[in-house]
């Protein structure tokens, strides 16, 4: 019987990407997936290191791998991702029952490790952090079935945020090959696939490696022109660099989502810049103004960091401030974590954990309201959604509009896969509901 496996996949986007990208080659190598970590030959933990929480969640899955290891020595388990691009063979000093650690920019060489293991049970640890990205698989029938997929266009990121270990653990940043790109959306769209989310730490630097004039708005102008793909989403891109040919993309381009994610992480001018994130409070404003003037519907998301070192109420005051003059379709919020070796490690005046538990409440409870007000809002307008499969209640369809709300609608089978004109007949925080045209 062909060897099983378990990939567990922790943190964000890019990570779920990579598990795509580790499943296929497994695939290839003649392996199978499992259906829980039980039936598994061989386990694949793909971790992330970008906050506390998450590190500390990884080490606990990690020790309930260990434990399966134990009661079955023949299990073959691996540590990948940015934890085991900033631990490397610490790892497997201080776990002896790993078997190999992958970093970021080797995950590739999963196949060649494993023949390796099966060999002389020679233990591995990979961490180069070369100027390269993956080449590219695109195995057959491994799609099929889903309405939207992730696409890397770049890895790594050159900005060094005071608090952010990214660069650190991701690398230099370097860009896939335009041609590599659209050959991927190609056999994804092949595979059913309607929408794909092309995916970079900082989007915006995107370049063609060959073609230094090839940048971002290029490739979504040339992606968005592929037959049978519906729609194009980007993720993340960063205040400081946001183009006006990229502004004007969202204008120009039918297929591209009237959302973005644009992270401020600050509202107050001090902290930005001890964050060294190279804007302004004004610039970011300016950044929205533009947006909403050339896509008036467009969804702007965010993220935001409360207890930066140093923040103080003033300073917290004024992300509230900007959290009211936006409106912000939704945000994502985090409580400030060191992390090892940045510049924010260093710095003096840390927040006490009670006061960044009491900004984070206050921050979540007031962009709740907003949501809410927005939400509500669309009752009664029609909207196109991309059905995307079952809700998680199971007696509903479930799509997203272009500006990224999900809907859940009255079940109809046959409407996954496509984009269906709906009635918006109800609100809540984290959907809508609706009913077909
Ligand atoms: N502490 C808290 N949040 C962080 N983020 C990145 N680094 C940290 C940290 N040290 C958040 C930022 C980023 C998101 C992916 O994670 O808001 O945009
Ligand atoms: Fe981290 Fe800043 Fe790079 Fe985003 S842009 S990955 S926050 S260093």
């Amino acid at each position: 019987m062909a060897r099983q496996f378990f990939i567990t996949t922790m943190g964000c986007q890019m990570n779920e990407y990579d598990s795509d990208y580790l499943g296929q080659l497994l695939l290839d190598s003649r392996y199978e997936p499992a259906e829980t970590p039980k039936n598994a030959d061989l386990i694949v933990i793909n971790t992330c290191a970008v906050r506390e929480k998450a590190e500390q969640k990884a080490f606990s899955l990690l020790g309930r791998m260990l434990a399966l290891k134990k009661r079955k020595p023949s299990l073959v388990l691996g540590l990948v991702g940015c934890i085991a691009q900033q631990e490397g063979s610490k790892l497997i000093k201080r776990f002896p029952g790993l078997n190999f650690v992958l970093g970021t920019r080797e995950i590739g060489r999963l196949p060649d490790i494993l023949t390796d293991i099966e060999i002389d049970g020679r233990k591995n640890v990979a961490t180069d952090m070369g100027h390269r990205t993956h080449p590219p698989v695109n195995r057959p029938g491994f799609f099929k079935g889903r309405v939207k997929s992730f696409i890397s266009i770049m890895e790594g990121c050159n900005n060094f945020c005071s608090y952010c270990i990214v660069p650190y653990v991701r690398g230099e940043e370097v860009s896939r090959p335009s041609e590599e790109i659209l050959k991927e959306t190609e056999h994804l769209v092949s595979e059913g696939v309607k929408e794909v989310t092309l995916l970079g730490q900082n989007v915006n630097s995107y370049h063609s490696p060959d073609n230094g004039t090839y940048r971002f708005p290029s490739l979504l102008r040339e992606i968005t022109q592929v037959k049978g793909l519906q729609r194009v989403r980007f993720t993340t891109s960063h205040p400081k660099d946001l183009s006006e040919d990229l502004t004007q993309c969202f204008g120009q381009l039918e297929k591209l989502c009237p959302h973005i994610h644009l992270p401020v992480q600050a509202g107050s001018d001090r902290i930005l810049k001890l964050m060294n994130r190279r804007y302004t409070r004004e610039k970011y404003l300016e950044c929205i103004q533009s947006l909403r003037r050339v896509r008036p519907e467009i969804a702007i998301t965010t993220d935001i960091i409360v207890g930066f070192p140093g923040e103080n109420d003033e300073d917290f005051n004024m992300t509230l401030d900007l959290l009211r003059k936006i409106e912000f379709d939704n945000l994502f919020s985090f409580k400030y974590s060191d992390r090892k070796g940045t510049l924010a490690e260093k710095m003096q005046h840390k927040v006490d954990e009670e006061i960044k538990s009491e900004r984070l409440y206050a921050l979540q409870k007031l962009q709740k309201s907003i949501t809410l007000k927005k939400n509500r809002g669309l009752t009664g307008t029609e909207m196109d959604i991309l059905v995307e499969g079952v809700s998680k209640r199971g007696d509903q369809l479930t799509g997203r509009t272009g500006t990224n709300k999900i809907v859940n609608i009255d079940h109809n089978y046959n409407m996954i896969g496509r984009i269906v004109k709906v009635l918006i007949t109800g609100a809540f925080l984290n959907s809508l509901r609706g009913k077909p045209l």
